[in-house]
């Protein structure tokens, strides 16, 4: 299982992030629902510390709306504020120009105490790639509202800030973070979103770690959608592809099972939401990982 990430390109994403971090009053963190705890990067929190973040979890119309319900308690009880997006319908976008405000009163408070000038309150979009962090962004710009500032003192001639109604700025470039890779799960389970391309991972193999992802909790949805019987569930992995290639009717000339054809129609339609709202981790793997290692290991189980 190997996703290619260039420590070159880690190093560069570190720096701008570094830079533009300091520019910001709050960081929002976009992640994708079916995936809330691999897809999302702890350099960041490692950086802010425990400053106001917000972690956006989207796509959230492909996600199990019951879990994705639990991972946004799961987030808030650790300090975060969380919105649910679905950003390429625009769901929950104008929820976080208010939850940001909300989360850095205090600090505007006290600037105000302190005599300083009201403000407008700056943000920044961060996320591994593909999570959707650019059609957040213009999402919530729209096209009528925002307008670009232009330059600050102090930011790069690249950096724009786009106006946004309730006295907010946002940088219009989102903030790359890279995929943590320290368990081997998480890539599967980007693999299997999709996100990232894994270089060493053909679709044959990511398909069958997606079955063995599914079939236990979404089991009825993959019965439905392919026809198997319950004799069929109770195969192996690679076998309940095959018996998937079957009932498709994906052969080859010769007539043998496509199994490679096989294999992305399975990634397509559970990438493309056709197998229904999936979630592919619960807040409850994670705590079953961290009780596994003594409670100092966050990987997912
Ligand atoms: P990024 O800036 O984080 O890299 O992601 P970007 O906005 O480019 O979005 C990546 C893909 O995800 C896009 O699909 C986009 O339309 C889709 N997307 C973003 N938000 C949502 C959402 O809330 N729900 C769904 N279902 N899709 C969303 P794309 O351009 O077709 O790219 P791809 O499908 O080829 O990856």
């Amino acid at each position: 299982m190997e996703i290619q990430w260039f420590p070159g390109h880690m190093a560069k994403t570190r720096k701008m992030m570094e830079e533009n971090i300091a520019l910001v009053d709050a960081v929002v963190e976009v992640v994708d629902a079916r995936i809330p705890y691999s897809s999302k990067n702890p350099y960041l929190d490692e950086l802010w510390k425990r400053r106001p973040r917000i972690l956006a979890l989207n796509k959230t119309d492909l996600a199990d709306p019951a879990k994705t319900e639990r991972w946004k308690a799961w987030y808030e009880a650790q300090g975060y504020g969380v919105v649910l997006l679905d950003a390429l319908h625009g769901a929950g976008v104008s929820q976080i120009g208010p939850l940001a405000r909300r989360l850095c009163q205090e600090k505007l408070k006290k600037e105000a105490e302190r005599g300083r000038q009201e403000r407008a309150l700056r943000l920044m979009i961060t996320g591994i790639p593909n999570v959707g962090k650019s059609t957040v962004i213009n999402r919530i710009i729209g096209r009528k509202e925002a307008a670009k500032t232009g330059n600050k003192p102090g930011v790069t001639k690249a950096k724009q800030w786009i106006r946004l109604r309730g006295g907010i700025e946002l940088l219009d470039t989102p903030g790359m973070l890279w995929p943590k890779f320290e368990d081997p799960r998480i890539g599967e389970r980007i693999a299997c979103i999709g996100s990232i391309k894994a270089e060493n991972l053909d679709a044959y193999t990511v398909a069958v770690l997606l079955l063995g992802l599914l079939r236990e909790e979404y089991g009825a949805l993959l019965m439905e959608r392919y026809k198997l019987t319950p004799e069929e569930m109770r195969e192996d992995n690679e076998r309940l592809l095959f018996c998937i290639g079957e009932h498709r009717g994906h052969r080859v000339s010769g007539g043998h099972i496509d199994w490679e054809r096989t294999a992305r129609v399975i990634l397509d339609e559970f990438r493309n939401g056709k197998m229904g709202r999936i979630t592919l981790e619960a807040p409850e793997d994670v705590e079953d990982a961290k009780e596994n290692a003594g409670g100092e290991d966050t990987t997912v189980s």
